[in-house]
């Protein structure tokens, strides 16, 4: 069942060149220019005009969601807020006609994001579901949907369902920027052939992997650990810590690069690892600069750096190396090298890294 690997976890973590593989099959075709998703073309209108797009998910599809702010607002210049999904529900907001939510859930049962759309729904918005189980309450529920064809997924911890909805995330920010209108022909094509190569990409680095134990081995009993990042980077570095937290038991904390300074810094110290994602983009002077802040405090420097950038390696204790990617796609890479650490770091100390204590696959409850 488990395919010759000792867990779920570590199957559908190498699984991620296929599982994005089958999500592009069928609706991203680099060659001809194209992006085909029903669900969304039946809408495209009405969400190009939308006065805000609301982005509802918990945990690492929340995760997915912030990520796709990010690329959504840039590429197709819409109003994007990501919410909680627990939040939303309880809080009386302020929804109008014109308002498009997008659900994003793996399992499609999540409580929360379930009564949230709902509410939205009776308000008069549009519901969009971006699910991974065909068939489930969140997929039912929406108007119209996009399926992320990631296969199902066991592990607890949601490893090939996140990059599967980074996929559909990023085609459908591709989709609305094309029919918007916001995008020259170039930069749209240049985009489309990137995402047609992260199955490949996410394959290198899954077979770059052997440093990675041995890291997980020297920080396994770390107390606790800092995930930093900035702008595209930053959702992937709360996801690095979350799953961390998961499996093994280690407490972490996700932050924007630049807040450091404004309390987390105090932290700081030799016995405190410090996980940079900080391949090479629009930030990364700024993100070598804060390395810089962390190294003069002695904190043990780890980054995911992009292949052959010299300079941010030459700051790190410990480098975990992915392929050149644009930034817009990036994201969907340097969660890899993460999702490994923790796995290796969990399976050091040895926890049931399939069912980490106190999780639930799916959170059926409020
Ligand atoms: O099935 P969903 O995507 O709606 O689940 C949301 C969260 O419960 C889920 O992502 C959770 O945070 C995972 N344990 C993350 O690894």
């Amino acid at each position: 069942e488990k395919g010759g690997y000792d867990h779920f976890m570590l199957k559908e973590i190498f699984e991620q060149p296929t599982s994005i593989y089958d999500c592009l099959r069928g609706r991203l075709d680099a060659n001809a220019g194209s992006i085909t998703l029903s669900g969304i073309e039946q809408h495209a209108d009405k969400i190009i005009n939308a006065n805000r797009i609301i982005i509802i998910a918990c945990g690492t599809s929340w995760h997915a969601g912030l990520t796709a702010e990010y690329i959504i607002e840039e590429l197709c210049r819409i109003n994007v807020e990501v919410e909680y999904a627990s939040e939303f529900r309880y809080r009386n907001p302020i929804i109008n006609e014109g308002d498009v939510i997008l659900a994003i859930s793996q399992s499609g049962e999540t409580a929360d994001t379930l009564v949230a759309i709902e509410n939205a729904k009776s308000k008069g918005a549009t519901i969009l579901g971006v699910v991974n189980v065909v068939g489930s309450s969140i997929a039912r529920a929406s108007h119209a949907g996009v399926y992320t064809h990631a296969g199902p997924e066991i592990g607890v911890a949601s490893t090939k369902a996140f990059t599967a909805q980074l996929t559909v995330l990023t085609m459908i920010a591709l989709k609305l920027a094309y029919v918007k209108g916001t995008l020259s022909m170039h930069r749209y094509r240049e985009l489309l052939k990137e995402l047609d190569s992260v199955p490949e990409k996410v394959a290198w680095i899954l077979n770059h992997q052997k440093s990675i134990k041995r890291i997980a081995e020297k920080y396994k009993d770390a107390h606790s650990f800092l995930y930093l990042g900035r702008g595209y980077n930053f959702p992937i570095a709360l996801e690095g810590a979350l799953k961390l937290k998961e499996i093994s038991y280690i407490h972490a904390e996700g932050y924007p690069a630049a807040e450091m300074k404004h309390g987390p810094i105090a932290l700081v110290d030799e016995n405190l690892p410090v996980v940079f994602v900080a391949t090479k983009d629009t930030y990364h002077e700024k993100i070598l600069s804060n390395m810089q802040e962390i190294k003069a405090r002695k904190g043990k420097l780890i980054a995911v750096v992009t292949e052959g950038d010299e300079v941010a390696s030459k700051l790190c204790d410990d480098v975990l190396v992915v392929p050149e990617a644009d930034e817009i796609i990036a994201p969907l890479l340097n969660v890899i090298p993460l999702q490994l650490l923790s796995y290796y770091i969990g399976v050091a100390k040895g926890y049931d890294v399939d069912k980490p204590r106190n999780l639930a696959k799916s959170v059926t409850v409020e």
